[in-house]
């Protein structure tokens, strides 16, 4: 592995311990404007600073991210579809790789549907993309999306994840499952969870995180858990406590409970602050 890859590489998975905390705004590629990520840049201005990398498109990386960032940008490169159209697996390569390098991607991601109508071309997609990648130095995240006809199980989504390995992913993204063990066992590459729909209750986020840690994710991209919460900052605070302090659920309820307060006393002070502003 050449000196630019592994450099990219440590950019989003921390070397100190191996881990990793993505924050995943790209939801809008497919499904437009969707709740609480509506305006990119107001979700995204207070979150910044607690991710270890951001996970977008250059549509709002252009539009909503201050360039004077310090904070290595994973760049979704696959989409074309949309949830209104016929088939999501239908997806192409949207971004070329100059224009990857010029945006400054540390990592480039696409998304692979296995067992789809699509399979061939969303992984002939990543191979190709996994060769653009290595001519420049820049790493792939294989994202392994789940068509509504399969089931997220360690079966599927080990099988889903070693193609993915195989054809030269640096990085796989999928879900967290029963004997998750199984799938990082059967995956030469750093497992990264996506988080998934907003969950009823913080603590239930909290399992989730803590279990695909101890089965072996090395972190987590996550996006609606995090920005969906009424309170985001404590949320990914918390997140980020548990991938890289080792924070029991226990620990983290504690600590969500501590910083929630700040955030809804910021919260009121800026409320007042603005009345105040408004009066003068
Ligand atoms: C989904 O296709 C996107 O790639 C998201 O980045 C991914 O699902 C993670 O976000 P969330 O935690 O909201 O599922």
């Amino acid at each position: 592995m050449d000196w630019g890859m592994k450099n990219r590489l440590s950019k989003i998975i921390k070397p100190n311990d191996g881990r990793c905390v993505m924050l995943a705004v790209d939801h809008g590629y497919f499904l437009g404007p969707t709740e609480r990520l509506e305006i990119p840049e107001k979700t995204i201005r207070p979150l910044l600073q607690h991710a270890d990398s951001l996970m977008l498109t250059r549509g709002v990386l252009r539009t909503s991210v201050n360039p004077s960032t310090d904070v290595p940008m994973v760049l979704r490169v696959s989409g074309g579809t949309s949830i209104v159209g016929e088939d999501l697996s239908n997806e192409t390569i949207t971004v070329s790789i100059e224009d990857a390098i010029k945006l400054n991607a540390s990592c480039l991601a696409l998304s692979v549907f296995v067992g789809s109508k699509y399979e061939h071309q969303t992984l002939a997609n990543l191979a190709k993309l996994v060769d653009e990648g290595e001519r420049y130095g820049i790493p792939v995240l294989a994202v392994t999306a789940v068509g509504k006809e399969m089931v997220r199980d360690a079966r599927y989504l080990g099988l889903a994840c070693r193609v993915a390995a195989e054809l030269g992913a640096h990085l796989i993204k999928t879900y967290y499952c029963r004997n998750f063990e199984k799938v990082v066992e059967g995956c030469p590459v750093p497992v990264i969870i996506a988080g998934g729909k907003k969950l009823p209750t913080e603590k239930e986020v909290f399992e989730l995180t803590f279990n695909a840690l101890r089965d072996g994710a090395c972190g987590v991209d996550m996006g609606r858990n995090i920005w969906q919460s009424e309170f985001p900052i404590s949320m990914i605070k918390t997140i980020k406590a548990m991938v890289h302090e080792n924070f029991t659920v226990k620990e983290a309820m504690d600590l969500f409970q501590k910083e929630k307060k700040t955030e809804r006393d910021g919260f009121i002070q800026a409320i007042k602050k603005a009345k105040n502003t408004k009066r003068i």
